[in-house]
């Protein structure tokens, strides 16, 4: 594994993403087994960072994420747990309120990093951070970020965070470079800041000709080279989500693959698919 060093933390390249674990909007307990099943062998193939969120299945995805750590007996230190507190509960109490709700599902007495999911319009960011900055100062949070911020609004919140921001997470990948051409990347490499790609390889993309030329050479897959595509870059980290150990235990590799300056140009020109 590769990994970002950054404001003293070592922080995988890839990590694990958890959006249907547990449901979708809303709790299914009738998937928990598939669930377990793939949070269970994420562990056991080494991921060590796990992004979920207080809207991910109504909380039942952070739910499991505990229970799985907690019955693989998982050393808490050993792991790097991300979670996300949504638009509607920006207001002071309500982060902290949240915050406690995400830990008690959790099993775990403190987040490692916490993330604005969304920005909400009309918002005064400073109500949102001032909750943010004591939750660090209590050890509740290790860390905060943002998720689908714009550069302006970014950059206001590393004005109002104690503490460095340590990521926006927000959608990147071969076809989608919005947080590119929106000026997010480089503004992100040039202040310590890591981009942490959020749906990597779901769409249609990964059938194209370039990356299956490239895969084919290499003798890998090419869902690999798409994330390998996001990780030779630097300050940017991933997290894909599979239900599949195969896929589980591709993408991990994949984070060992750096692509080299002419593979890079080939994949960033006009992507067909
Ligand atoms: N902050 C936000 O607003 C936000 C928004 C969206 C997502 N996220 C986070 O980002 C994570 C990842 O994004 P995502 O779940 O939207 O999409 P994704 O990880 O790009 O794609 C997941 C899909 O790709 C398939 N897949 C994964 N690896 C594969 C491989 N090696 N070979 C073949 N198929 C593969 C999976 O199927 P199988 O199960 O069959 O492998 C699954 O259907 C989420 O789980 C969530 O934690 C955050």
């Amino acid at each position: 594994m590769r990994y970002e060093n950054i404001h003293n933390l070592q922080i995988p390249k890839i990590g694990f993403g958890t959006w249907t674990i547990g449901g979708r909007d809303r709790a299914d307990p009738s998937g928990d087994e598939k669930s377990l099943r793939a949070l269970r062998s994420a562990l056991e193939l080494g991921y060590t960072h796990f992004d979920t969120a207080e809207n991910y299945a109504a909380g039942h995805s952070e739910e499991l994420v505990g229970r799985a750590i907690r019955e693989m007996g998982m050393p808490r230190e050993k792991l790097f747990i991300t979670s996300k507190v949504e638009p509607d509960h920006l207001q002071f109490d309500d982060v902290l309120r949240c915050c406690e709700s995400s830990l008690r599902r959790l099993g775990m007495a403190y987040l490692d990093l916490y993330l604005i999911h969304w920005p909400k319009t009309g918002m005064n960011y400073a109500e949102t951070f001032r909750a943010l900055n004591q939750l660090v100062r209590e050890g509740k949070v290790r860390h905060m970020g943002v998720s689908n911020f714009n550069l302006e609004l970014l950059k206001q919140s590393a004005a109002l965070a104690e503490t460095p921001l340590l990521t926006d997470q927000v959608p990147y990948s071969i076809p989608d470079r919005k947080y590119v051409e929106n000026g997010v990347l480089a503004y992100c490499q040039q202040n310590d800041i890591l981009l942490t790609a959020y749906t990597p390889v779901k769409h249609r993309f990964t059938q194209g000709n370039k990356l299956k030329a490239i895969a084919q050479a290499r003798g890998v897959t090419t869902y690999q080279i798409a994330l390998a595509w996001l990780t030779t870059q630097p300050r940017v980290i991933t997290i894909p989500m599979s239900f599949n150990p195969q896929h589980q235990a591709e993408n991990l590799a994949a984070a060992d693959i750096v692509l080299s300056a002419e593979e890079m140009a080939q994949l960033n020109g006009a992507f067909d698919m």
